[in-house]
């Protein structure tokens, strides 16, 4: 008999036939998400399951699946899982690290391009038929090139941020728990700072950094406040590690030039005051949203499931107990 598993929103066919080669497999392939009574009520005899971002994994509903072993996130944050859970019900957990840096790079960058030099706002002052004439003066932007970069977070995403600001001829610097190694520091051309001092020199500040309740609200009314008038924010790390809230008044009162963002609080609810703003780039986190890169990270959860279902440990054990 193969072992059961349930897939909880829709993947590439070629997943599918992996996990079938493997699994009796159940699969959620209309892509509806599903609730916490719904997936605790699918993965009741399951032993694992291929997880997104928008599955929470808690005690509460461990408790109500006796047979399972493994939960393997199409993601490489993992803050939808509960660990202490997961070790208490002898659950294994893994993501996906490695397969989508490149690309979430590419976004930030995207991110960084679009927010400077208000992509978004002038192609929409286009398309409303607003467009009547060149003017000197008309969406005014930020220079990339030259200007300082902060990041937040020099872990791999952020080390692919540093390596694409060479060809701006940035000068960048960086903020995380502990200094990254000389090596790495001129491999990136990077320089450490504290957090105080990457906010107030950067004109563009990139958060990279993992959601927890230590990076929950990383950025707040008073970071905001310490940023210079002119600067950028942008994050496609996750939604809690800025304030939405605070960030909305330093947008709408300019005291920070503008954002660009992929990730929200409460996400897909974002706050609604965000539409009302044009200094803001919004997308609907897509940072790793290319097809080969979500295909990677659907294959890498893929192989850590049939890995941890055999009796192997998975590439990407995130609780080894
Ligand atoms: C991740 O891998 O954590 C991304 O946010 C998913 O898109």
């Amino acid at each position: 008999m193969k072992p059961k598993v349930l897939v909880t929103r829709e993947v590439f066919d070629e997943v599918l036939e992996y996990l079938s080669q493997h699994f009796e497999v159940t699969s959620n392939q209309s892509d509806v998400p599903m609730d916490q009574g719904t997936l605790a009520a699918n993965l009741s005899d399951k032993q694992g399951a291929l997880i997104t971002l928008s599955d929470k994994i808690d005690a509460a509903l461990l408790s109500q699946c006796p047979n399972l072993k493994a939960v393997c996130n199409i993601a490489v944050g993992y803050n939808n899982i509960d660990l202490n859970a997961c070790n208490k019900a002898r659950v294994m957990a893994t993501n996906t690290p490695g397969v989508l840096d490149d690309t979430t790079g590419d976004f930030t960058w995207t991110l960084i391009l679009a927010t400077a030099r208000r992509l978004t706002e002038a192609e929409a002052y286009l398309r409303n038929g607003q467009w009547d004439g060149w003017k000197l003066k008309q969406f005014l932007g930020l220079d990339v090139y030259h200007a300082t970069l902060g990041i937040f977070g020099l872990g791999r995403i952020g080390q692919v941020v540093a390596r694409r600001a060479s060809g701006f001829e940035m000068k960048v610097i960086y903020h995380d728990v502990r200094q990254a190694s000389p090596e790495i520091e001129q491999t990136y051309r990077v320089s450490f700072v504290k957090k105080d001092e990457l906010l107030a020199k950067a004109d563009i500040v990139t958060i990279h950094v993992p959601y927890s309740p230590a990076t929950h609200h990383l950025i707040g009314k008073g970071e905001l406040e310490q940023m210079k008038p002119t600067a950028i924010l942008i994050n496609a790390s996750r939604g809690g590690v800025v304030d939405d809230a605070a960030l909305v008044e330093a947008l709408r009162s300019e005291r920070i030039a503008a954002a660009g963002l992929d990730v929200f609080e409460n996400e897909p609810k974002l706050n609604p005051a965000f539409l009302e703003l044009k200094n803001v780039v919004l997308t609907p986190h897509i940072a790793s949203s290319s097809k080969a890169t979500r295909l990677k990270m659907a294959m890498l959860a893929a192989q850590n499931l049939v890995a941890a279902l055999m009796g192997k440990t998975p590439p990407n054990l995130l609780n080894p107990f």
